[in-house]
């Protein structure tokens, strides 16, 4: 049997052939002689209409199939009548797979994203998740083939870490000691050679370290993984459990960096709009007006250069009211990132930051101020990338761990790429949640990854 969906079914012109329809009910409505049901498989954001003649079926199963119900119909394809599409199915055979008598949770129209959070394991079910998880589907797809086509090896780095110098956030502990009689050291410290790695242990908070030390190897690499920050941030950018994709490159500058992500970027919104028309036109019509026109912005013009420094005088220089006064020396704040996308109308990439608010590892510049990151942002969602050159001198690299309190003997597999054979090198991180975003024009992170771990909340 051919197996059909209802995307490859509203694209066929094989009028009066037999076919088979699975998928859930959408709506239902009719007269005495015919029911309407279009039903919806998540292939596509569009329903096919199945046309019932009512004399041909019991009154019982007609009864069943309520919207929310599941079912198999076979048929014939058929040029439709109706408006707002090419095809239909007149049902011939009917089966229900599900049905049910209950109120379904998820009535046609009108329910609010926040009530949809506390039935994710439905929401899937509505146009809406339907659109951005396969937007977020299309994503994943074009970011491993956009490094696969330009000669990026995909590295695995660890999930279990021994290792905090990231000092990216809190972690999330992993042990396996008991927490009511943990074994102690002397000092009532807990002993955690006792524990299952016989060390310390966490959740990863990015793969960059490790992604290091195979650029320093395969010359350009890249991860994609989860990644966990135990930081209290309960905002709509922020999750304690997102995806981050990390490109690590030999022999890349921090401008070679900052092109890479442009280019990188402006391949995965080209891609979405090439490819997620029909989910990009509906998040357009129901969520932001604006989305196809932003999208339109990344691809069409250049992105905004500017160092902090000179960041730090367009906000002084503004005579905007900002809640936080733009201060050389501390880090960027949400109104600043945002006043200044806005002015420029384009995503900004920010260099050049004072090295006190940035980490150990990134590469300093001959000022002894500043150092080689790079922040991406864009708008609404702020900061999407962020990225450095990195520090590939042994001996001012630990300077620099000693300055900031990162303790060596921790680090010595990550210093002996310095001792052996360094080599310059640059990389950033891509929050992929922050993307999808961007992509979808949803306003918070916990509508764009299927089931959110935030503060709280870790259901499902
Ligand atoms: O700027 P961050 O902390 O950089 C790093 O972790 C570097 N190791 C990356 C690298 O150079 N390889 O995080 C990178 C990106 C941010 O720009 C943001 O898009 C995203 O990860 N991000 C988060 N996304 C969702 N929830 C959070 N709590 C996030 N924290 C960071
Ligand atoms: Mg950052």
């Amino acid at each position: 049997m051919i197996k059909f969906t209802v995307k490859s079914l509203l694209s066929s012109t094989e009028y009066d052939k037999q076919v088979e329809v699975k998928g859930w009910v959408r709506s239902k409505r009719g007269s005495k002689e015919v029911a309407f049901l279009p039903i919806n498989d998540g292939s596509t954001i569009h329903n096919i209409q199945v046309v019932v003649n009512l004399n041909s079926f019991p009154e019982e199963l007609m009864k069943k199939i309520n919207i929310g119900a599941c079912v198999c119909i076979k048929g014939k394809l058929m040029q439709s009548q109706g408006k707002g599409q090419t095809v239909e199915v007149i049902a011939e055979d009917i089966e229900i797979y599900g049905a049910f008598n209950e109120e379904y949770p998820l009535q046609k129209q009108g329910q609010t994203l926040e009530y949809l959070r506390t039935i994710a394991h439905l929401r899937p079910r509505t146009n809406t998740f339907g659109a951005v998880f396969r937007v977020r589907h299309a994503m994943a797809y074009a970011i491993h083939k956009y490094f696969n086509d330009n000669g990026f090896y995909y590295l695995h780095t660890p999930i279990i870490t021994g290792s905090d110098a990231e000092g990216a956030g809190q972690m999330f502990r992993v042990t396996t000691l008991d927490m009511l009689n943990p074994p102690k050291n002397e000092d009532g410290t807990i002993n955690y050679k006792e524990d299952f790695f016989g060390k310390e242990t966490n959740l990863t908070v990015s793969g960059q370290l490790e992604g290091e030390l195979a650029a320093l190897a395969l010359s350009k690499i890249y991860t994609f993984g989860p990644t966990f920050r135990a930081e209290n941030s309960n905002t709509p950018r922020h999750l304690a459990e997102f995806w981050m994709i990390e490109p690590e490159m030999a022999f890349y500058d921090v401008n070679d960096n900052m092109d890479l992500a442009e280019d990188f970027l402006k391949y995965l919104v080209q891609y979405a709009l090439d490819n997620c028309k029909d989910d990009l036109d509906f998040l357009n019509n129901m969520y932001d007006k604006e989305l196809l026109k932003k999208l339109n912005m990344v691809i069409s013009g250049s992105f905004k250069r500017i160092t902090y420094t000179d960041a730090i005088e367009v906000l002084k220089t503004s005579g905007k009211k900002f809640e936080f006064l733009p201060e050389w020396g501390s880090d960027l704040q949400k109104e600043h990132e945002n006043f200044l996308v806005e002015k420029f109308g384009v995503p900004v990439m920010v260099t050049g930051y004072p090295k006190e608010i940035k980490a150990f590892y990134m590469k300093l510049n001959e000022d002894g101020k500043t150092v080689r990151g790079m922040d991406v942002l864009f708008p609404y969602v702020g900061e999407m990338i962020g990225g450095s050159q990195r520090e590939e001198n042994y001996e001012t690299l630990v300077a620099r761990m000693k300055e900031m309190h990162i303790p060596e003997h921790d680090m010595q597999w990550y210093l002996d790429t310095r001792r052996f054979g360094t080599a310059p090198h640059a990389g950033f991180g891509l929050g992929f949640e922050r993307l999808i975003l961007f992509m979808t024009g949803m306003t918070n992170i916990r509508d764009v990854i299927p089931f959110p771990r935030t503060p709280k909340n870790a259901e499902f």
